[in-house]
């Protein structure tokens, strides 16, 4: 196996925790014998400041012909002025756009170990296993018109989906969805919006092709609460962009932090891996951050790019021991009273190499 893994580590915390998440795919490739190699470009502020553009062409370039591209994340407060298409934000969006995934697999799941710092309590959340898949290229955020006019005191965007659109990412999720618990559970806001009557009506239409997987609706505002009163009852949950971005920070609380969600963006030319955090400029720079999102990413590049399952499934194993053990990262740790040991960022992706080491060799 060789993969050209292509990082762009972004903003605030992001370089923080690809490092180790590289790190970790490092050792793991090292002990299998196989060859994953790295290489680096700027987006997001760092290539506004430096490159004067949040997405250089030689990034886009570098990303088209990887195997695989590993975002960390992009943004920070002295870019918040700037208009839409010239934040950091915009460098991730047209990325995405470039490489053409329009799937985002975000999969939230509740770690036993982790209950004592969800705010939900453990009977709640206890055997949470949720997939979100978000679509990743339509509706507000690339639907055009979009203007903010400073003379008339007006905005507006567009939310705006294609059948067609809705068509390619219901039959991933449908997909996926047979490969699980069967059951997919579309979110929409039918009640009142035109595109959300378009997705419901197509969901529904794909669905005949899959009859072994059991279709529910949910509008978006009562999904937000069921999330969190019955998280166990959802087990592939189909959105349009926005509202995954949200309810997918939210399901952050089922697993005790936004820091332990990875995500996987297929059906493109290349796919695109990164957490679902942003660069968290509260704590960046501060070694605080928890790179266990962006080492769980790591593994499913494994998972969907290398075709190494037992690599990936060896990864994930090793977070769970690392977590069974008693080691936290500081947001892991907002209730301690059984004596966790805090590590910080860089000691976590230690503790997760060395322990991905012992359980690969006792599998040989
Ligand atoms: P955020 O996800 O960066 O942070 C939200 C909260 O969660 C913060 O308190 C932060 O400290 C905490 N947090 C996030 N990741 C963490 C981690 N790995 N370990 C510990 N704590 C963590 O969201 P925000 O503050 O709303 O946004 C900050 C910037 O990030 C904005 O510019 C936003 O646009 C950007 N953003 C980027 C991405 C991305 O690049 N994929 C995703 C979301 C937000
Ligand atoms: C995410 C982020 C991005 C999004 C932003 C930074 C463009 O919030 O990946 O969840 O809204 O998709
Ligand atoms: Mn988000």
């Amino acid at each position: 196996m060789n993969l050209k893994i292509l990082v762009t580590a972004g903003d605030g915390i992001g370089p923080e925790v690809t490092n180790e998440a590289v790190a970790v795919l490092q050792e793991v490739a090292q002990i299998g014998g196989h060859t994953l190699t790295f290489e680096a470009k700027r987006i997001g502020g760092i290539a506004i400041t430096t490159d004067g553009t949040p997405l250089p062409a030689e990034t886009v370039a570098a990303a088209l012909a990887s195997d695989a591209v590993l975002l960390g994340a992009v943004g920070g407060n002295e870019f918040n002025s700037l208009p839409p298409d010239k934040r950091p934000e915009a460098g991730l969006l047209g990325l995405r756009s470039a490489l053409g995934g329009f799937a985002n697999l975000r999969p939230a799941f509740a770690f036993k170990e982790l209950a004592v710092n969800s705010p939900l309590r453990p009977e709640i959340i206890d055997g949470a296993d949720i997939l979100f898949v978000r679509e990743l290229l339509g509706g507000l955020y690339f639907g055009q018109p979009r203007e903010w006019n400073k003379t008339t005191g007006e905005a507006w965007n567009t939310m705006r989906y294609t059948k067609a659109e809705v068509v390619r990412v219901a039959k991933v999720a449908f997909e996926l969805a047979q490969k699980r618990r069967k059951k997919l559970t579309s979110v929409d806001k039918a009640n009142v919006l035109e595109t959300s009557q378009l997705w419901r009506a197509t969901v529904i239409e794909v669905a005949a092709e899959f009859p072994g997987v059991t279709l529910e609706h949910q509008y978006v505002d009562a999904m937000a609460m069921h999330l969190m009163n019955r998280p166990r009852d959802f087990d592939v949950v189909l959105t349009e962009n926005l509202f995954g971005d949200i309810l997918s920070d939210e399901s952050g609380v089922i697993t005790g932090s936004l820091g332990m969600l990875p995500s996987a963006t297929v059906g493109g030319k290349v796919n695109l891996y990164e957490p679902i955090h942003g660069s968290a400029p509260d704590i960046a720079g501060k070694s605080l951050a928890n790179p266990l999102g962006a080492i769980l990413t790591g593994a499913l590049i494994l998972r969907h790019s290398a075709g190494l399952e037992a690599e990936a499934a060896a990864i994930e194993a090793s977070v769970r021991k690392v977590l069974e053990q008693g080691f936290r990262t500081p947001d892991l740790a907002r209730t301690n009273p059984q004596g966790f040991t805090v590590l910080n960022t860089q000691q976590m992706g230690a503790k997760v190499r060395e322990t991905v080491k012992q359980l690969l060799a006792a599998s040989c």
